[in-house]
This record gives C-alpha cells, sequence and structure tokens, in this order.
C-alpha cells in the first residue's frame, strides 16, 4: 500500500510498459516471464514513494521492451506530453524493460517537448527474484523527477544509484545490474536511496529545443541497420534498399568503416536518395567524417557519437524533415 501521500508534495505522472521490473520467475530463479506485474502492484511493493511524491499511474502497454514498436513510441510521447502539459504536475516516470530502453529515451528526448523531468526506469532482476533491484530504481526514478534540479537536463535513465542522459546510455551487459554505461560522457549524476547529486548538464540540444515533432502522424520512415563484419557482402544493404529503406545506418567495424564489396552498395544506395550514416559496432568513440572513407565524395553521414540504435532513431526522425545529406547531417551534429 502507498503511504498516503502530503497534497504539498510535487505530483508525478507513472506510464508503465512492462519490462523485467514487472517481471515475475517462471522456474525458480532460471527463467521469468516480462510484464507480468501491473503498475500497481510495482508501487504497492514500494510504499515509500508516498513521502516523496503523489503518483497518478497508467499502464500504456504490458510488454517485453524487446516489443516496443513505432505505435508504443508515439502513445508513449503522447501520454508524456500530455501529462506535463498539465501545470500541476512536476514530472513524468516511465517503467520500460531495460533491452531497448536507450532507444525510447532517445526518441523522447527527441519528441518530448517540455522541460520538465521525464525518467525512465527499469530493472534487470524481475520484481520475484533475490535482491530485486526494481524498488530502490523505481524509488530513485521517482525522486529523481520530482527533483527541482531534474529540469531542463532532457530524458533521464535512472537505474543502480545511477543517472543517465538519455543521449549517452546504452546497455553493454547482458543480465548484470550494473549494465547501463555512459562511454563517452559519463553520468548526469548519482541518486543514492532519493538523495540526488546532479554532475553535468547535457551536451546537445534535447526535449524543449527539439525541431521534431510527431504531430503530421504518418508512419516513421524506414531506416535498416546494417552491422559490419569480416566479409561484409552487399547482399543485405541490397535488400534493404529493395525493401523500401529510406535511411540506412552501418554499423561500420572500427571507425564505422566498410569493406570494399559493402562500400560500393552503400555509395549506390547513397546515390540513389538512400541516407546512410556510418556508424560504429565498437561500442565507443566519435565517428568522424572522411578519415578511411570519403564520405564527401559517396554522399554520407557520419554518427559522431551515437550507437547505430540511436543513429537509427535519429535518422528517422531526421528523414521526417529532410532528405538532404549535409542537413542530416548538422543534426548528427546538433542532437
Ligand atoms: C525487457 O527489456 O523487457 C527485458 C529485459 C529487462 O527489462 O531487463
Amino acid at each position: 500500500m502507498v503511504r498516503s501521500a502530503s497534497p504539498t508534495l510535487p505530483r508525478i505522472r507513472v506510464l508503465a510498459t512492462g519490462g523485467t521490473i514487472a517481471g515475475a520467475e517462471t522456474k525458480g530463479a532460471r527463467g521469468y516471464k516480462a510484464a507480468a506485474f501491473s503498475v500497481d502492484a510495482l508501487i504497492a511493493a514500494v510504499p515509500q514513494v508516498g513521502e516523496l511524491a503523489r503518483l497518478d499511474v497508467e499502464q500504456v502497454a504490458a510488454i517485453g521492451s524487446q516489443d516496443m514498436d513505432e505505435a508504443t513510441w508515439r502513445k508513449l510521447a503522447a501520454r508524456t506530453s500530455a501529462a506535463l502539459a498539465d501545470a500541476d504536475l512536476a514530472g513524468v516516470v516511465i517503467t520500460h524493460g531495460t533491452d531497448t530502453m536507450e532507444e525510447t529515451a532517445f526518441f523522447l528526448n527527441l519528441v518530448v517537448r517540455s522541460e520538465k523531468p521525464v525518467v525512465l526506469v527499469g530493472a534487470m532482476r524481475p520484481a520475484t527474484a533475490i535482491s530485486a533491484d526494481g524498488p530502490m530504481n523505481l524509488f530513485n526514478a521517482v525522486a529523481v523527477a520530482a527533483h527541482a534540479e531534474a529540469h531542463g537536463r532532457g530524458v533521464l535513465v535512472v537505474a543502480n544509484d545511477e543517472i543517465h542522459f538519455a543521449r549517452e546510455i546504452a546497455k553493454t551487459n547482458t543480465t548484470q545490474v550494473g549494465t547501463f554505461r555512459a562511454t563517452a560522457r559519463g553520468l548526469a549524476g548519482l541518486v543514492n536511496a532519493g538523495r540526488i547529486h546532479f554532475y553535468s548538464a547535457p551536451v546537445r540540444k534535447h526535449t524543449a529545443q527539439s525541431e521534431f515533432s510527431l504531430d503530421g502522424g504518418s508512419a516513421l520512415p524506414r531506416v535498416d541497420i546494417i552491422y559490419a563484419h569480416v566479409g561484409t557482402g552487399r547482399e543485405l544493404i541490397d535488400a534493404a534498399v529493395k525493401a523500401g529503406a529510406r535511411g540506412l545506418v552501418i554499423a561500420g567495424v572500427g571507425d564505422g568503416n566498410l569493406g570494399a564489396t559493402a562500400l560500393a552498395a552503400a555509395a549506390e544506395a547513397a546515390k540513389s536518395g538512400v541516407a546512410v550514416v556510418r556508424s560504429s559496432r565498437t561500442g565507443g568513440g566519435v565517428v568522424e567524417r572522411n578519415i578511411e572513407i570519403d564520405d564527401d565524395r559517396h554522399g554520407f553521414i557520419v554518427a559522431d557519437e551515437l550507437n547505430p540504435q540511436k543513429a537509427r532513431v535519429l535518422l528517422m526522425l531526421g528523414l521526417t524533415r529532410t532528405r538532404d545529406a549535409r542537413e542530416l547531417q548538422e543534426m548528427f551534429f546538433t542532437y
């Protein structure tokens, strides 16, 4: 039961989507089903949140985040924006599976126009596990969303006592509770049993300053990711273009590189009007223009610091505004 919250506490909306934070074990400690518990059950497990905020809740979806899709993204963006437009509401917490949390967080970072806090939270261990991490993560997420200093920092992710920026975070481990890392620019801050320490501000444009909007309502353009490896052929690039991809993100080797055969196919795709973004499969670092590959000649775009899955999010939104490679490149240096 949620402890009775004082009417002077900030109001926070909790939007639930499922994930392991709402998961239940099915075979002792060996297997589990994500999204088994409702948002009410999650909050009932952390009655202490009633000391931080007045919560109202909405179950937006009940899925493992591997099933996150554009329709649910749109619903989440709309429900988040509507909540934040309420002058009486201080912030939004979104419970979400960790697998694709970085993509949803970055998507919302680009389409929700508000300075108010939006905090995504998940867990690596299901709610019924020994030492489940969900309850403390949820408590900390509400603490961050209710905190005045969280304003203007874009969409945040809270897990394992850490606060991360949506743009910087990546899931880096299959099972460990410390899976989230921000290798390029570090943490936004720490949250220790609800006590918050912010260290830095976001470095790129986000939320209220973003140019992207979902108002048109038409489906986002198709963007596929091509994973490079020793001996990458051209078949998958050609197939993606044939399937109607308007954009390709190359998860390149090293500095976003591709072998000659695949490079020729990517160059042909770019020539035919498909936006081709070079990112890296390494998990860290900057992909710069014109180092080993002549981006100017091929009409390629570089992902800067974005990993392939985040580059895909930005490219989908960018393509709703322009197909010009130079303008798209500018977006990768801006967001
Ligand atoms: C999921 O992403 O829904 C499953 C994994 C997790 O939440 O940790």
